[in-house]
């Protein structure tokens, strides 16, 4: 189990599958954590549950929102915190559309202004989380940014697995999940020299209560032979969070159970 004392974590989109696991074993490994979120339900959940751990705060943050992200690291600041980790979790993803209600239309009926909008939260505002975190801490103290790509990032998807199923994979996620490792490259280089470093996680597909028709269509995929555990996610990011990844960066890390090895 990764050691976190002494890390304060900064963490978007908090609330979602991953990133609330993130949270409950980045608290159990002795990190102070700051949550962040878009308010509703799982911001609520989040807050019930780890709202009486001392190493715990929630901050609702639209990523979308510049003046928000702007004041971000100020604000924690100001409350006593200095962030030594970030990590770049929000995303609107398949589920998340599918949990909205929104249809998947094949790219000849995809609006430009839904592929757009996609982009502005998975990749724009990863970068105005990383641009900010250049601002107010990268050479201030030794930090590290996380930013979450996926399985689909340097590969086209397996269309066909999608056939009959209630969501689909839609090309703003791919597209927008290919440009956070550019970012992570990119920033791999400029921060060196104050360091920073900066690295990717690609998960696989995990678990979500998935039909059983669905798992084994992915799991035909994948060397593992199953889809992953969220804790199996977990576990590297909370590596990549410590100290002990200290001499990683510009890195692609893949937890996807062998199906980019194929
Ligand atoms: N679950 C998987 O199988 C899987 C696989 C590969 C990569 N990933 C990536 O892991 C990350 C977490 O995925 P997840 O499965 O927990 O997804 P999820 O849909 O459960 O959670 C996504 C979170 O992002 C938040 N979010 C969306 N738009 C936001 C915005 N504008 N501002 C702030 N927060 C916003 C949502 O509120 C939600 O809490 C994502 O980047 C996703 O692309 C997930």
């Amino acid at each position: 189990m990764a050691d976190l004392k002494g890390r304060t974590v900064f963490i978007t989109g908090s609330g979602g599958l991953l990133g609330s696991n993130y949270v409950r074993r980045m608290l159990a490994s002795g990190a102070r954590v700051v949550a962040s979120d878009l308010p509703g339900g799982r911001a609520e959940e989040l807050k019930e549950r780890h709202g009486k751990n001392g190493d715990f705060r929630f901050y609702e943050l639209d990523v979308t929102d510049e003046a928000a992200i702007e004041g971000m690291f100020h604000h924690v600041m100001r409350d006593g915190w200095e962030p030594n980790v970030v990590l770049n979790n929000a995303a609107v993803t398949g589920e998340l559309l599918m949990g909205r209600g929104q249809d998947f239309p094949d790219l000849a009926n995809t609006r430009t202004e839904d592929f757009e909008k996609v982009i502005r939260t998975n990749l724009t505002g990863a970068f105005m989380v990383a641009r900010q975190m250049d601002r107010d801490i990268v050479g201030r103290y030794p930090a590290t940014l996380i930013n979450v790509a996926s399985m689909y990032a340097l590969r086209g998807p397996h269309h066909a697995i999608y056939d009959g199923m209630p969501f689909r994979n839609f090309s703003a996620y791919g597209i927008s999940k290919a440009g956070i490792h550019g970012l992570t490259v990119w920033l791999a280089s400029y921060w060196a020299d104050r360091k920073a470093t900066v690295n990717t996680i690609s998960p696989g597909a995990v678990f979500n209560g998935h039909s059983e028709e669905f798992q084994r269509r992915v799991s035909d995929l994948v060397m593992a032979g199953r889809m992953a555990r969220p804790d199996e996610i977990a576990d590297v990011v909370l590596f990549l969070a410590s100290e002990a990844a200290g001499y990683m960066t510009g890195q692609f890390v893949n937890v996807d159970g062998g199906y980019s090895a194929w």
